[in-house]
């Protein structure tokens, strides 16, 4: 079975077609970051504009890369939510109509569980019962994840998203768009101890977050720096770094507590956010220490990319899923109601 899969939720038109055989077959993305950077974040009613100009040219190249024609595709996986409404709805109504004149069924699919099960389209995929750190823009959390479609929130941020406090912080720094991976670069050249941020809600049970307190705290660091005649690049580094690791070590806090609570060793990182290095470099001593093993996805595979679209179309179309002919798009969308494969 080829599915051709449609990612338009936020400021990323993807398109890819995956092969239940062999697999991924082709890919093409194209980012929205130079028509949203002049304004300092994604304005939707572009977004939406955007892609409705570039998803039928690379429909038409992922089925010119993959050696196919419409004729030859099984089904249409769109994503259907979580994200911008008319962003999705580009993506919805291509998708379903494309299915539709080729006679062929069309997937409403959930966003985070394309980025959940992206760690899959890589040659090393992990095997279930494990615990998923899902970090995006728009949302963080800890799953336990048993099988397809049977995910069970054991924490989720309490208000800003990680990658939303990335953005933000780099924001208030004077960093460009998007702020995350600027951020990240910048950090590299801090000074390691140069300030100590604190590690939200580390220091009382359970696993959920809250990142916006972490952005006050830099942004009162930097007014302070300033105040005092320090408004160098190397100052900026060093709370770039501060951030970063107050983030980071967060983060692995409740991985730690979420393995050794489930007694699950295996741990997948996915979402924008999973393309840090750092955070990357410090699940990977986690897991060693804890006797596991980490899986994540290449780093194109992080952030917004429609090969996860299309590879759990293909695994829903394969378990059976059927949809009525309708056009679903949902903005917010729980990732527990989706029915189990
Ligand atoms: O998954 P994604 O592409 O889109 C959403 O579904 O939200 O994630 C985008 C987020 C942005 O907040 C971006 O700043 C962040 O991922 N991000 C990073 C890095 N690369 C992307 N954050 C920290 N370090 C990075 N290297
Ligand atoms: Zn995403």
């Amino acid at each position: 079975m080829k599915v051709l899969g449609i990612e338009s939720s936020c400021d990323e038109t993807g398109l890819a077609i995956y092969d239940s055989e062999k697999g991924l077959l082709a890919h093409r993305l194209h980012s929205q970051i130079e028509l949203h950077a002049q304004y300092g974040g994604v304005v939707p009613e572009l977004a939406s504009r955007d892609h409705v100009r570039y998803l039928l040219p690379l429909t038409d190249k992922v089925l010119q890369q993959a050696g196919l024609n419409k004729q030859d595709i099984d089904a249409v996986a769109y994503t259907a939510g979580p994200g911008l409404m008319g962003a999705l709805m580009v993506g919805a109504s291509t998708g379903r109509a494309l299915a539709m004149a080729l006679n062929i069924p069309a997937l409403a699919v959930h966003h985070m569980e394309g980025h959940l099960l992206a760690p899959m389209l890589e040659d090393n995929p992990p095997s279930f019962p494990f615990i998923a750190l899902l970090v995006s823009g728009g949302h963080t959390l800890l799953a336990q994840v048993q099988g397809i479609g049977r995910y069970k929130i054991l924490g989720e941020s309490l208000d800003d998203a990680a990658g939303e406090a990335f953005d933000k912080t780099a924001k208030m720094l004077g960093l460009g768009y998007p702020g995350g991976p600027i951020l990240a670069k910048l950090a590299q050249q801090g000074e390691a101890g140069a300030y100590h941020f604190p590690r939200p809600m580390t220091d009382r049970p359970g696993l959920d977050f809250s990142f916006s307190g972490l952005k006050t705290f830099s942004l009162t660091t930097w007014q302070k720096a300033q105040a005092a005649g320090d408004d160098s690049e190397q100052t900026k580094a060093n709370i770039a770094r501060a951030f970063e690791e107050a983030v980071v070590d967060t983060l692995m806090i409740k991985c730690r507590r979420a393995m050794q609570q489930t007694a699950i060793k295996n741990l997948v990182i996915a979402g924008g956010v999973g393309a840090n290095l750092r955070l990357r470099e410090s699940l990977q001593q986690l897991v060693e220490k804890e006797g596991g093993e980490l899986f994540y996805p290449r780093v194109e595979f992080c952030t917004d990319n429609g090969a996860m679209i299309a590879h759990v179309g293909c695994l829903r179309l394969m378990a059976g899923q059927r949809e009525a002919l309708l056009i679903q798009t949902r903005a917010r969308w729980p990732i527990e109601e989706l029915s189990a494969l």
